[in-house]
């Protein structure tokens, strides 16, 4: 049966940064993380009525929305935060540009796991730090933190870890026992952690949940900046409404100064359609989950048996991360490109062996992607 997610939209000419990268009309975009989705009616309603009012002009932080927060929190996780630790942002690239500054001096290291989101390797130099990057390591097709090559990496000048949960690329559900040794080492050698967990609502391995690193506990908590948004999982990221949790006074004093007079505050109607996500739209989330999956396991099945191409389990996020090594090509992204599907290429998250798909998109298109990258590996086979 058809789903709602089955519906085409035409994005062409809408400003969409997904489907205008490509002047060519014949490349499937398949690259930067939003979703080809309608948002939920319960958003694209209270939306409506915001507009409809005519006025736009400067806001306060909606009281139900500090209020949505704090009891999502506590019911998703039992996690209680007061509302003085919410702290609203534009975007989370922001926020991570932020944690860097609040958290080190220019000349500091800043660890990550890698391969990552590019912006984590981008934002400590931009504030004159150094990033170390910390290979993931492979244990039975889940990628996992390499804990001792972590606790190797860190020197007196070492005061952040930027962190990822669910991990891009690669989905990566951090397990709780993992967390708790993360939170240890984090303790043991008082680094602050900034845990950017966007795609948190975004699981789609049955079985796991997601698990805030801060919510482990308040000694763990006081180390950590954690950055959630409703943007990727109600596809409205063009609308800049995100938040960081602070629970210690002064470390979220560090991250307002850094701020001031410089992030602009979250509009209006970044504002309405994070109260519409969170109010109404957790059983909207439930079938888009389901929806993923069977584009997830799709992908996993086919590409698979693509010669060259390997893709392990994505427990969450809909990014597939392609390993396309065996595929010995030289220039990745020009060849899927020229077979008629834009990916992002795997170097700029740190691993040119890779390409990332993002399979947010209707179940069709991914269907027609997985033929065209089939007909081209085929053909350039030795015959
Ligand atoms: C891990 C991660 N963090 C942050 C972002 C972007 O956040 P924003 O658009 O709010 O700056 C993305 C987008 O793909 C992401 O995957």
């Amino acid at each position: 049966m058809a789903s709602e997610f089955d519906r085409p939209v035409d994005r062409k000419n809408t400003s969409s940064l997904k489907w205008e990268k490509y002047g060519d009309p014949d490349i499937l975009p398949m690259w930067v993380a939003d979703t080809d989705f309608l948002s939920p009616p319960a958003i694209q309603e209270a939306l409506q009525e915001r507009i409809s009012h005519g006025i736009f002009g400067y806001t306060n932080t909606p009281d139900e929305l500090t209020r949505l927060v704090i009891d999502r929190m506590e019911r998703l996780y039992q996690w209680h935060i007061e509302q003085d630790w919410l702290v609203w942002l534009p975007g989370l690239v922001c926020g991570l540009n932020l944690a860097c500054r609040a958290t080190g001096q220019p000349g500091d290291r800043v660890l990550t796991p890698s391969p990552v989101y590019p912006p984590f390797m981008s934002a400590p130099h931009l504030a004159g730090q150094q990033v170390v990057t910390l290979p993931l390591k492979n244990s039975n097709g889940h990628n996992s933190l390499d804990l001792e090559a972590l606790e190797a990496a860190i020197t007196a000048d070492s005061k952040l870890l930027l962190f990822c949960n669910p991990h891009n690329p690669g989905g990566t559900v951090y397990r709780r026992e993992e967390l708790e040794q993360l939170a240890a080492l984090v303790l043991k050698h008082d680094l602050y952690v900034c845990s950017d967990e966007i795609h948190c609502d975004l699981i789609l391995e049955q079985g796991l949940a997601h698990q805030p690193l801060a919510a482990l506990g308040p000694e763990i908590g006081a180390r950590c900046i954690t950055l959630m948004a409703p943007s990727k999982t109600f596809n409205i990221a063009g609308l800049g409404c995100s938040f960081a949790i602070i629970q210690d006074r002064q470390l979220r004093k560090q991250f307002n100064n850094q701020r001031k007079g410089i992030v602009p505050d979250v509009n209006l109607l970044g504002y309405t359609a994070a109260i519409g996500a969170y109010r109404d739209g957790d059983e909207w989330n439930r079938q888009q989950i389901d929806y993923l999956r069977q584009n997830r396991d799709y992908l996993i099945r086919e590409i698979n048996q693509i010669p060259g191409l390997k893709l392990e389990k994505v427990e969450a996020t809909y990014l597939a991360w392609i390993d396309v090594s065996g595929a010995k090509l030289e220039n990745p992204a020009r060849f899927f490109e020229q077979a008629g599907v834009g990916l992002s290429p795997g170097r700029d998250f740190g691993d040119d062996r890779f390409m990332r798909l993002n399979f947010g998109c209707r179940f069709e298109l991914v269907e027609e992607a997985v033929r065209r990258i089939r007909r081209a590996l085929l053909n350039q086979l030795p015959a």
